[in-house]
């Protein structure tokens, strides 16, 4: 199968879209340019951070990639004394990249799948942009493993591409999407191509399959706290 163009640097082939090879040094600016609101959620999850992150605490970042968003909510919380950083990726690469890259004392980065890792009780769970990565079969259980492994009054803080309640905006969604990747700065080549790659290994579920998902897991305290177009960061209080 013949590769396609990306992103400057970044080839990939049809439906066959992954994070390992060499994407981690690449990786922080291709997802700032790809995803709409990316520092604006990193900033709200900085702030919301600071009502559930205290002395003690331990925090996971889980889909942490090149760890740089962990770092930085470590370095916030510098003052806090023992707070323990959990940064899991499933691809080594990445976690071989943060290791290198963003490793402070307290974080610990963890080459781990979510799906087989044993979670610690804990006071915040982060997790941008990986559930929608999740095999459909077991994202429930995985919402479960957050829920049953926060302490009460944590929080599970993670933002997804959603799909639409319905066909027609779900169409209108995808070209707006197309058209805020052109304006910034991808061709309509690697727009499409991205959308190829990404065929059969990213999966995302609407709103109300999210806000589901986090009902049964017996999350009551669940806000969505910004949404712009496909994109969507929620906030769910045990
Ligand atoms: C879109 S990236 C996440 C971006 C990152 N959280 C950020 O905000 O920049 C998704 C990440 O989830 C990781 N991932 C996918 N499936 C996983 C799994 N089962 N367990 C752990 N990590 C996983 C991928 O390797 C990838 O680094």
């Amino acid at each position: 199968m013949s590769k396609i163009k990306i992103d400057k640097n970044i080839f990939s082939k049809k439906a066959s879209w992954s994070f390992g090879k060499n994407i981690a040094p690449k990786f922080d600016n291709h997802i700032k340019k790809s995803v709409p609101m990316y520092k604006d959620s990193q900033w709200l999850c900085k702030e919301l951070s600071d009502y559930f992150v205290k002395e003690n605490s331990i925090i996971y970042d889980i889909g942490c990639s090149t760890g740089s968003f962990l770092k930085q909510i470590a370095i916030r919380h510098k003052a806090k004394k023992n707070v323990k950083y959990y940064g899991i990726d499933i691809v080594k690469q990445m976690i071989t990249y943060a290791k290198k890259y963003n490793k402070i004392k307290n974080i610990e980065f963890l080459n781990k799948d979510i799906k087989k890792l044993k979670l610690k009780k804990n006071d915040f769970t982060i997790s941008f942009y990986t559930l929608q990565f999740i095999n459909q079969n077991y994202r429930q259980a995985m919402i479960n493993k957050i829920y049953k492994n926060l302490n009460w009054g944590g929080a599970f803080f993670f933002a997804e591409k959603v799909r639409s309640y319905d066909a027609r905006t779900q169409d209108m969604m995808n070209e707006i999407y197309k058209e805020w990747k052109y304006n910034n700065g991808f061709s309509n080549e690697e727009i499409n191509s991205k959308t190829k790659s990404l065929k059969g290994v990213l999966d995302p579920f609407s709103t109300k399959g999210n806000l589901e998902l986090l009902k049964r897991a017996g999350f009551k305290d669940i806000s969505t706290v910004a949404k712009f177009v496909c994109f969507e960061v929620f906030l769910a209080i045990k």
